[in-house]
């Protein structure tokens, strides 16, 4: 097999990691932001976000600029930020309003998507406020998370096994208590590499963390379209890790962390083939004092430091003239090989 191009089709004990260019390579990103970030489901925001009727929250998720509304009467939306006169985004961050209006030229939208005005445009042959309605992205809340694909008729994504898990760790109770924003210099897949190596990694790069887990009982199990990362629990109640830990992965940029009183959701957009922005939003169960939250807060960072000087160090070595692809550790890294592989189907059917 050349080294530019990767085999997916291989069994794991025979395959080889995807080559350099899939981390380097500018033609690689445009492709992804059309083929597998547009193109699939992504957590854009959070039900806390938009709890009041005439409230919207906007973003990037990729390339693609998306405003979310809860329109007067309540019901969610999803639009591609775009506005129909020049392609200006029309929202900008979040807040409250009854319609939102493009700062350029004052082209005004309804919160369910519909032109409500545009000044100055009499004269357009054959103008029809009905033709220029924000275009519609497809929507679909999970639990407390807002998800969003570019595809204007999404099949809804199907996450049975994950959600009873997560039904069961009673996620649906927990309250969104901050976020941080990390950017990172490394392709926004070698973020997503990490997460998926089933614990190969934290014996030796997060060695505080690893005294704390039985790594013994780690294990990783896959599904259609994520996989579930799991370590027993063997501390005492109260402790920030007691209780059974599970790690989600969904394609192609979600994790979700639920372990103890706590969960974390992390989603990575690429902001060049060599950074991306990693942002995390911390939940936790009603009630539990400053102290223990700014202590789980602190030990999380630690471990994101960790990952992300790995991350960093990664893409420069990937950057060298004598890197190759290399093998899957076959007990620890079928998440990884799964990830590989889906991009691998997204990239060859665009
Ligand atoms: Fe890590």
């Amino acid at each position: 097999m050349s080294s530019t191009l990767f085999n997916p089709n291989l069994p794991l004990n025979e395959a080889k990691t995807p080559p350099a260019s899939w981390y380097r390579s500018i033609y690689q990103d445009q492709q992804e932001r059309r083929s597998v970030l547009a193109n699939n489901w992504q957590v854009v925001a959070h039900l806390d976000e938009l709890k009041d009727n005439s409230s919207f929250v906007s973003g990037c998720a990729g390339s693609e600029p998306w405003v979310i509304t809860r329109d007067q009467e309540g019901q969610l939306h999803a639009f591609a930020n775009v506005c129909r006169h020049n392609g200006t985004q029309v929202a900008d961050g979040a807040g409250k309003q009854e319609q939102l209006v493009c700062p350029y030229h004052g082209w005004r939208y309804e919160l369910n998507g519909r032109l409500a005005k545009a000044p100055r445009i009499g004269g357009v042959a054959d103008f029809s406020r009905d033709k220029y309605s924000l275009k519609p992205l497809s929507l679909q809340v999970w639990g407390p998370l807002v998800m969003i694909s570019s595809q204007p008729h999404a099949t809804q994504l199907q996450l049975d096994e994950l959600t009873q898990r997560l039904d069961a760790m009673n996620w649906t109770g927990l309250e969104r208590i901050t976020r941080r924003t990390y950017d990172i210099q490394c392709n926004w897949k070698v973020f997503v590499d990490n997460y998926l190596d089933g614990g190969y990694h934290v014996p030796f790069l997060h060695q505080d963390l690893s005294a704390e887990l039985d790594l013994k009982g780690y294990k990783t199990e896959l599904f259609e379209g994520y996989s579930i990362q799991s370590v027993a629990g063997q501390k005492e109640a109260g402790d920030r890790l007691a209780g059974d830990a599970l790690y989600a992965w969904v394609y192609p940029n979600l994790m979700l962390n639920r372990y103890g009183n706590m969960m974390d959701i992390n989603v990575v957009v690429p902001l060049s083939t060599e950074s991306c922005r990693v942002i995390f939003d911390w939940y936790a169960e009603p009630g539990l004092s400053e102290d223990f939250i700014s202590a789980s807060l602190k030990s999380s960072e630690q471990v994101q430091k960790e990952d992300i000087y790995i991350c960093e160090r990664l893409q420069v070595g990937m950057g060298s003239i004598h890197f190759e692809p290399g093998p899957y550790a076959p007990t620890v890294e079928m998440g990884k090989y799964q990830f590989h592989q889906m991009l691998a189907a997204d990239l060859k059917r665009s």
